[in-house]
C-alpha cells in the first residue's frame, strides 16, 4: 500500500507469539495489545500499519504488496516459492525439516512409490525429486503425525521444533532436511520505493539480531 505507512504483515500463531514478543522488546510494537482479536493497529508516531495474519499467508500479503514487509517461517517462502526478498534471519523460530516416521521404516520400498504425508507438498517433491525418487504426496492441513499411524502414509515430512510431537506419538526422525528459522521478507518493489523507512526497522532488527546472538 502506498500511502505513507509502511504496512508489516505479522503472523498469528506459535511464530507470531515469539514475534510479537521480540518486537515488544524493541519497543516499536507498543500500540499493539495481544489479547485483542483486532488483526490491524496503526503506529502514528511512526507510520507503520501492522496486519495479523496466519502464518502461511505472510507471503501472500508480501507477494502481493499489500504488505510491504512481513515476519514468516522460511518453511513458508520454501512451501509457497515466492518472489520476496529475505532480509533478515531473525534469529527466533529455529527448528528445521525432516522426514520422519516409525524407527526402521524402509525410505525405497521396492514395489510402490513412498507414501508422503505432509502440510508441505512443494518442499517434499522438491526433495524426493532432487534424489529421482518417485513419491506419492498425501496433502493434510495438521496433526500430519497420524499420517504414518493411520496407515495412511509410510511417512512424514515436516517441521520439527522440540521433537515432542514425534516422541509424543511413536514416531522419530529419519533423515534431516534443512534447518529453518524466521525471516524478515520484503515485498521486492517497496524495497525499492519506500528504502529508507524498510532500513530504519532492519538496522533496529539487525541490532537486537546481533544483540542476541
Ligand atoms: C507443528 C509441526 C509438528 C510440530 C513440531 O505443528 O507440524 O506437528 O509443530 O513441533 P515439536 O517438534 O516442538 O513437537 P503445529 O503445532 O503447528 O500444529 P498442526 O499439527 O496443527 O499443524
Amino acid at each position: 500500500m502506498n500511502d505513507g505507512y509502511l504496512t508489516i504483515a505479522l503472523p498469528k500463531g506459535r511464530i507470531g507469539k515469539t514475534a510479537m514478543e521480540y518486537m515488544e522488546k524493541l519497543g516499536i510494537f507498543d500500540v499493539v495489545k495481544q489479547s485483542s482479536r483486532k488483526l490491524i493497529f496503526i503506529d502514528e508516531t511512526i507510520k507503520i500499519r501492522y496486519m495479523f495474519v496466519k502464518a502461511v499467508d505472510v507471503v501472500t500479503y508480501v507477494n502481493s504488496g499489500v504488505a510491504d514487509l512481513g515476519v514468516v517461517g522460511r518453511d513458508i517462502i520454501l512451501e509457497e516459492n515466492a518472489a520476496v526478498y529475505e532480509l533478515l534471519d531473525l534469529g527466533f523460530g529455529r527448528c528445521k525439516f525432516s522426514v520422519a516416521g516409525f524407527k526402521g521404516t524402509d525410505l525405497h520400498p521396492k514395489n510402490a512409490p513412498l507414501r508422503v504425508a505432509t502440510k508441505y507438498p512443494n518442499v517434499a517433491r522438491r526433495y524426493f525429486k532432487r534424489r529421482n525418487q518417485p513419491i506419492d504426496i498425501i496433502k493434510l492441513n495438521g496433526s500430519v503425525e497420524l499420517g504414518p499411524i493411520a496407515g495412511l502414509s509410510d511417512v512424514i515430512v515436516d517441521i520439527v521444533e522440540t521433537g515432542g510431537t514425534l516422541r509424543a506419538n511413536g514416531l522419530e526422525v529419519l533423515e534431516d532436511m534443512m534447518e529453518i528459522s524466521a525471516k524478515l521478507i520484503a515485498n521486492p518493489a517497496a524495497y525499492r520505493f519506500k528504502r529508507s523507512a524498510i532500513r530504519g526497522i532492519t538496522d533496529m532488527l539487525n541490532e537486537r539480531v546481533e544483540k542476541n546472538a
